[in-house]
Formats: structure tokens, C-alpha cells, sequence
């Protein structure tokens, strides 16, 4: 293997099975089976930005890919998942979601048209879980938008009794905690920022199994640990970028572990200092 397709492999897209993240996907399958009632459990996965919510889902929805019968020429689907649009705008919403079923939508279809052909898709597809990521940009805004979008959740978990998971950062939260009836029927599950602790070193360890070198890194001693830790802030993104880049930086340099040392050679900026890097221009 030469250099080109070390680096290569080292930044491809890997998935660990953390803990937390075992334990949410698991939680996510339980809900496919759940007996339809009025009151259908939605989660909201709640967590900072780079901390692992879309991953997750992917990996979700990878382990629950829509399939297309043969039988009756007809594609099933137990798990269909959208992006929210980037401002609060219930047409666009409907759009995102009628796209991600295959279904043409004029732009002249008034909303409710619109809405109730989304309703009467889900049911037909026997959609069982609408996972709906960035949802935090349908929830910002004026409390009159926020209360709007709030409504559509309130809508399509009644009508369709289907289960809603919900993705975004603290602020959904709190907007969803605006209204009493959707906050109880949302449980939230935080991925938090990582710590210094085992499972932290367990997500090192894998990390480094991932990682084409000869040599081992030890990336979980105490010192290499805790600065890759400081580095990135907690956030696995992060962690995962200060790896891909010191791991770069090895191969480039015909080494084939990582050291402490390079960590201060890849010119790796922390989440919270680059907004200082571009204010000093
Ligand atoms: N389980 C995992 N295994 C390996 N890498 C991961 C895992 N989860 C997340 N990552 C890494 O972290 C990066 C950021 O994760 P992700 O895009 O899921 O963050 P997010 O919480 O959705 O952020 P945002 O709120 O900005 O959308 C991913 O691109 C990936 O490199
Ligand atoms: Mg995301």
C-alpha cells in the first residue's frame, strides 16, 4: 500500500460503536416495533455541533434501509429521514420529505394539499419512524414560526401515530419545552461532550485500530490522552480530526506511529479559538 491510499483510508468516514451510541440506536429499533397509539414516544437527540447526532442517525438508517418488494412492486420503508430546511418554512418541509420519497410535488400545490399527501404517502409506505435532523432551524426564529412548526411535529406524530426523532442542538430543546404537550411526549437522550474517562479511551483505542501504521500510537497514555482530549474540546468530530491529521502527518513524514510531539505540528486550530484566528485578520 503506498502513502496515497494510507491517507486515503485514514480519512474515509469509519463508524465506533460507542456505548451511548449502542445504546440510542438500539432504543431507535425498539421504537419500529411499538404498537401504534395516540401517544407515540419521539425522541429528540440533543448535542453540540460535531458531536456525533447525524452520524448516528446514518448509521440508523443504514441498518434500516427501505427495500422494494417484489411481490407487489411496492418500496417498504419502516425508517424515512429528512434534513429540516434551513429556516422554518412548512412548504419546503413537506417538499424535503416528499423528495425523500420519490414523490414529484408542484410548486403551485397549496399547503394543505401538500401536508395531507405527505400523511396519506407515510401511511401507505407503513413508515413507522420520520427522523428529522437539523431541526433546530425550524424551531428558531419569532415564537409565531417556532409555535407553527411545533404544530406540524404535534400533527404528524397524532395523525400518522408514528414515531418522530428529532435531531439538533440545545435549542430545540428548549423550544420543544415551549409546549407542554410535545415535551412530554419527547424524551431526551444528549450525546455529551466526551470526557476523560474509560469510555473515552475505549473510543482512542479504536480510533488507533482504525489507523493503517505499523507501529502502535498509544494514544490513550495519560499525557497523548489528555491533550488530543484538550485539543478538540470533547467534541468526537474533533477527535477525530486531530487522529486523521496527526496520522496524515506521520505517513507524510515516513513514521509509522503518532507521537505526542506532532500534535503540535499538524497546525490544528480548536473549535473555540477559530473565531479569534480570523478576528485578528
Ligand atoms: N460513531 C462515530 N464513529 C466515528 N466517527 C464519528 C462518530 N460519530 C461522529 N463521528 C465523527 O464526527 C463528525 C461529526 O459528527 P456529526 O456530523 O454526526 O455531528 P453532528 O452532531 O450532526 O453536528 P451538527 O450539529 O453540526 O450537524 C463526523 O463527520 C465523524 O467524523
Ligand atoms: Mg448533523
Amino acid at each position: 500500500m503506498d502513502k496515497e491510499d494510507k491517507i486515503r483510508i485514514i480519512r474515509e468516514q469509519k463508524w465506533i460503536n460507542y456505548s451511548d451510541a449502542v445504546d440510542i440506536i438500539k432504543e431507535l429499533n425498539d421504537l419500529k416495533s411499538y404498537p401504534k397509539s395516540s401517544r407515540m414516544p419521539n425522541i429528540l437527540l440533543v448535542g453540540d455541533s460535531n458531536n456525533g447526532k447525524t452520524a448516528l442517525i446514518e448509521k440508523f438508517i443504514s441498518l434500516n434501509p427501505a427495500t422494494f418488494s417484489e411481490e407487489n412492486s411496492e418500496m417498504e420503508c419502516s425508517v424515512v429521514a429528512v434534513q429540516a430546511p434551513p429556516e422554518p418554512d412548512e412548504r419546503r418541509f413537506y417538499n424535503s420529505i416528499l423528495e425523500k420519497l420519490l414523490a414529484p410535488y408542484k410548486i403551485s400545490e397549496k399547503l394543505d394539499a401538500r401536508q395531507m399527501r405527505v400523511k396519506n404517502l407515510l401511511k401507505k409506505l407503513d413508515v413507522k419512524i420520520l427522523i428529522i435532523d437539523e431541526i433546530h432551524h425550524v424551531l428558531a426564529g419569532a415564537p409565531t414560526k417556532q409555535r407553527k412548526f411545533l404544530n406540524v411535529l404535534k400533527f404528524l406524530s397524532n395523525e400518522l401515530k408514528i414515531s418522530l426523532i428529532c435531531a439538533g442542538t440545545k435549542d430545540a430543546f428548549n423550544a420543544i419545552q415551549t409546549d407542554p404537550q410535545l415535551s412530554n411526549r419527547f424524551s431526551p437522550r444528549v450525546l455529551k461532550r466526551w470526557g476523560f474517562n474509560n469510555e473515552y479511551k475505549r473510543l482512542l483505542l479504536s480510533f488507533e485500530s482504525k489507523l493503517p501504521l505499523k507501529e502502535p500510537s498509544h494514544f490513550i497514555e495519560d499525557g497523548f490522552a489528555q491533550k488530543i482530549l484538550a485539543l478538540s474540546e470533547g467534541l468526537i468530530g474533533e477527535i477525530s480530526k486531530v487522529i486523521e491529521l496527526s496520522a496524515i502527518y506521520a505517513i507524510e513524514n515516513n513514521f509509522e506511529k503518532v507521537t505526542p510531539d506532532m500534535l503540535d505540528k499538524i497546525r490544528y486550530v480548536p473549535p473555540s479559538d477559530r473565531k479569534k484566528v480570523i478576528y485578528k485578520l
